[in-house]
């Protein structure tokens, strides 16, 4: 595998569409592009192509047990790769999809066994990012998808980060900037009565309930060697390579977290909240998160701070837990998991 090319895309038709087709013509050809969509990065393949799905796990060094999200552009070629869609699932679609919500549902035959890790379901999202709708129409193929992280680390929200885990491995980058939402979709499984939220993401839990009733939420971390109920909830994930230390969210416990952190590391990396004061000090760095109660901002950047501290070379990072409602239940899931030991 040579160099990976990196296409800078400017929002202009005219400039962006060949370089979208170039893209294109790479997935057909069974290689490895990653691209944005509103969530984080992914790292797309042709899905109904066995050996290009099989390039995806070896790029991210992913066990082939976690299976995949296909990605389409539409609700017609979501139903192609799906066997039951009951009439509840239907509003689901109809409402909040394109967006960062993906649905668990029995696979249709077309979907390779690879794809879904042997399940008898399959996970599709339609993304609303403008790019990603374009390359999967360009493509004339469902996507298949992980982030574009190697496996266990943060996820990527712009194509450095991307860059950084993956260069080297995969044919092609699509570098449209730092993606808006920032934290991954909402996987909601539609095959056991109540639905499961999997993964708390982009898509609310009040909101998914508001159309359907209550839904089922999988508890937050499992202790290791559990049998998983879902293969993508290992506790740890999502992780810098130094250990992420978290603190109740107010001020004074940050405060005194960062004060504790000082003695134990030589030089910590903390997640600070707009105006929250910290121990004046030379080894603490410190990055502007975002204003706290401002989930959107907050998930915009929770990735990229994590991995500019590490990229800092900080022996620690320091963070406040945000609650478990709305938006920032996502958050409290990734920041949970990357703590874990
Ligand atoms: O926002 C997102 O969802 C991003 C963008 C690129 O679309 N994708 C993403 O993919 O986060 P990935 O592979 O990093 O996470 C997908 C999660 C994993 O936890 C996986 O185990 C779960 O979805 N999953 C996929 N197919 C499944 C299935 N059939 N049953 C249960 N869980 C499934
Ligand atoms: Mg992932």
């Amino acid at each position: 595998m040579g160099e990976t090319k990196r296409l800078i895309l400017t929002g202009d038709p005219e400039h962006d569409n060949p370089l979208i087709e170039q893209a294109a013509a790479v997935i057909r050809a069974g290689g490895l592009v990653a691209f944005p969509t509103e969530t984080v990065y992914g790292l797309g393949a042709d899905a109904l192509n066995p050996d290009a799905v099989r390039r995806i796990f070896e790029a991210k060094e992913r066990p082939t047990w976690d299976p995949l999200i296909v990605h389409v552009s539409d609700a017609d070629e979501l139903h192609r790769l799906v066997r039951a869609m009951p009439p509840a699932v239907e509003r689901l679609v109809q409402t909040l999809m394109p967006g960062p919500l993906t649905l668990v549902l029995p696979k249709a035959d077309c979907v390779p066994d690879l794809v879904t890790a042997g399940r008898p379901t399959v996970a599709v999202r339609i993304p609303t990012h403008l790019v990603a709708l374009a390359l999967i129409r360009a493509s004339a193929t469902p996507i298949a998808a992980p982030s574009a992280n190697r496996f266990g680390r943060p996820s990527p929200t712009t194509a450095d980060h991307v860059m950084a885990d993956l260069a080297g491995r995969i044919e092609m980058v699509l570098d449209a900037g730092a993606t808006p939402v920032g934290v991954e979709s909402t996987v909601l499984d539609l095959t056991s009565e109540p639905p499961v939220i999997l993964r708390p993401g982009g898509v609310p839990r009040e909101t998914i309930e508001s159309l359907i009733g209550s839904v089922r939420l999988l508890e937050e971390a499992f202790p290791e060697g559990q049998p998983l109920p879902s293969p993508g909830t290992s506790p740890r994930h999502y992780a810098p390579r130094v250990p992420v230390l978290l603190c109740p969210p107010e001020p004074t416990a940050l405060f005194q977290a960062a004060q504790d952190a000082l003695n134990l590391y030589e030089q910590i990396g903390v997640m600070a909240p707009d105006g929250w004061q910290l121990p004046p000090s030379s080894r603490l760095v410190r990055f502007e998160w975002g204003e706290w109660g401002n989930w959107q901002q907050l998930a915009r950047q929770l990735f990229a701070g994590l991995r500019a501290l590490e990229a800092h070379g900080v022996e620690a990072i320091l963070c406040p837990l945000p609650p478990a409602s709305k938006l920032a239940l996502a958050l409290r899931d990734r920041l949970l998991r990357a703590a874990q030991t």
